[in-house]
């Protein structure tokens, strides 16, 4: 797996891939890699004759009393675990190389859906996004870029951004992976001691009563927002930022809820927030 580490060297590896006819995917992430991303990683390999990861953990996306300086960096253990799932190479840059002195330009995705969920609570982090992906996809000269489905509104923002600016890339959207216990695997997950982590089952618990509510006929979002609220206040550690339901991919308020909605939640267990969701199809 070859380590690229300026822009010139990501610009090089991208035309040398196209110059042969090559497809390329590129899987964008702030390292502290698990499952989760090796998921996205086999989905790229299976879609791609070229994978490129990125591990780049961005400042621009942290507010300034966020977790950006504990954010886990663990970049050998990383290109371990990019190695184990073929990946042809990996950028890792140094913050100044993506934001040289100087540099003053960001894409910030205005409108209704970067200001609720995550967006309403943590503001400049769609725009610190936004930013960050758009350089990567032109660095990489993408045609296929792949996200998780745990950052749902992440997803609603890029494939708003990558129509509205014509950027020629295809958006893959891949399901949550969880553990065995039902917890959605996260680089935060690293932050929780073991009562915490035992704790932070209550997410996808909460998620799962509201689905099986869903499935046995309950249409209003209130009744379902409600069951999820509930479930949640069940967990002493559990501290709710937020419990939305919203149609999925607009994030549309709705009144009913039907087989595409979102059911997105914020918990802060302890220090560290988690987010997990559902969509009710799934
Ligand atoms: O989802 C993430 O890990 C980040 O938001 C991303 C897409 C890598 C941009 O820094």
């Amino acid at each position: 797996m070859e380590i690229l580490t300026t822009l010139q060297a990501i610009k090089d590896y991208a035309a040398q891939a196209k110059k042969q006819g090559k497809s390329i995917g590129l899987v964008p992430t702030m390292g502290a890699l698990h499952e989760g991303h090796l998921t996205l990683m086999r989905e790229a390999r299976a879609k791609c004759d070229i994978v490129i990861a990125s591990v780049f953990v961005n400042p621009t996306q942290f507010g300034p009393n966020e977790d950006y300086d504990a954010y886990p960096r663990q970049f050998a253990a990383d290109c371990e675990k990019l190695e184990s799932v073929n990946v042809d190479a990996v950028f890792h840059p140094e913050p100044a190389e993506m934001y040289p002195e100087g540099y003053c330009t960001y894409v910030n995705v205005e409108g209704d859906i970067t200001h609720k969920l995550c967006g309403a609570q943590r503001p400049g982090h769609f725009r610190g996004v936004a930013t960050v992906v758009t350089k990567l996809i032109n660095l990489a000269r993408a045609d296929e870029a792949f996200f998780g489905q745990k950052d749902a509104q992440q997803v609603t923002v890029i494939r708003r951004f990558v129509e509205d600016l014509n950027i020629n890339v295809h958006i893959n959207m891949v399901p949550i992976a969880r553990e065995e216990n039902g917890l959605a695997r996260s680089s935060r997950n690293t932050y929780l001691s073991p009562a915490e982590k035992e704790a932070a089952l209550v997410l996808s618990r909460s998620l799962k009563a509201a689905k099986a509510a869903f499935a046995n006929g309950e249409r209003e979002i209130s009744a379902l927002e409600h069951i999820v609220t509930e479930e949640l206040h069940k967990e002493p550690m559990a501290n709710i930022d937020y419990v939305k339901a919203y149609a999925y991919p607009s994030l549309k308020p709705l009144t009913e809820a039907s087989e595409d909605t979102l059911l997105a939640i914020a918990v802060k267990i302890g220090k560290t927030r988690l987010i997990d969701n559902v969509i009710l199809s799934a």
